[in-house]
């Protein structure tokens, strides 16, 4: 599959949400939204209420990223509510056959994520559950943080699981994605990147939403 982006809002400004995301709209494929609750990561961000507003706003489709404690409860609204994608974190979920269900029948697409230090081995007899296998290339809870090569083995392992099953599932990398490291990841089988402050920290966000999906065909 192309490359696709998907930035992160957690590095645009939230008291300006829809022009933010507006900036990106022509040259991103998705917009990123992470979610969290402070229990499952040290750090507190926005829920339902905002990704309601937001999707009233935004030409794109959200992939919503849920770093929290109890996504059994809540993915399947966020899929109800109109995400195009909803991630849940392997870590969290204690009914993750249940809740991937549950998002896809609601018409979204459905996300399993993994931590840096997770394996994603357990997890091959899920693949048939899933849309995209996300692999977090920093501990999650903030933008900005630097890229952690010690994943991309994980990544390469990730993708060789799936052309093995012969299956259309994502890899999505998430966290430290920036012009110096998503070649490496590209390289490791990764198709959908999220990058926060690469897109939102640029002078002109659309531009290096377009220069990162350039150097991620290479
Ligand atoms: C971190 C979030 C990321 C974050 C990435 O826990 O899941 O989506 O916004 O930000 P950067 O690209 O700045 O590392
Ligand atoms: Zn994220």
């Amino acid at each position: 599959m192309a490359p696709q982006i998907a930035p992160s809002i957690l590095s645009a400004d939230f008291a300006r949400l829809a022009e933010d995301v507006a900036l990106i709209s022509g040259t991103a494929d998705w917009v990123h939204v992470d979610v969290m609750d402070n229990h499952f990561v040290p750090n507190l961000t926005l829920g339902l209420p905002v990704v309601e507003a937001l999707l009233k706003h935004s030409a794109l489709p959200l992939d919503c990223h849920l770093m929290i404690e109890d996504p059994d409860r809540w993915a399947p609204q966020y899929a109800e509510a109109g995400a195009g994608s909803v991630t849940i974190h392997a870590e969290a979920a204690k009914a993750p056959i249940r809740t991937l269900r549950a998002i896809r029948s609601a018409g979204a697409r459905a996300g399993l994520g993994v931590n840096p230090a997770t394996p994603v081995e357990g997890f091959e007899d899920l693949l048939g559950e899933i849309d995209m296998l996300l692999l977090m290339t920093v501990e999650p809870g903030f933008g900005g943080q630097r890229f952690l090569d010690v994943v991309l083995p994980k990544v390469r392992r990730a993708r060789e699981m799936i052309k093995g099953r012969d299956l259309p599932v994502w890899v999505q990398v998430d966290g430290g994605v920036s012009a110096e490291t998503i070649e490496r990841c590209a390289d490791a089988g990764a198709d959908v990147f999220v990058a926060g402050s690469a897109v939102y920290g640029a002078d002109d966000p659309s531009e290096a939403v377009r220069r990162l999906k350039a150097q991620a065909e290479k």
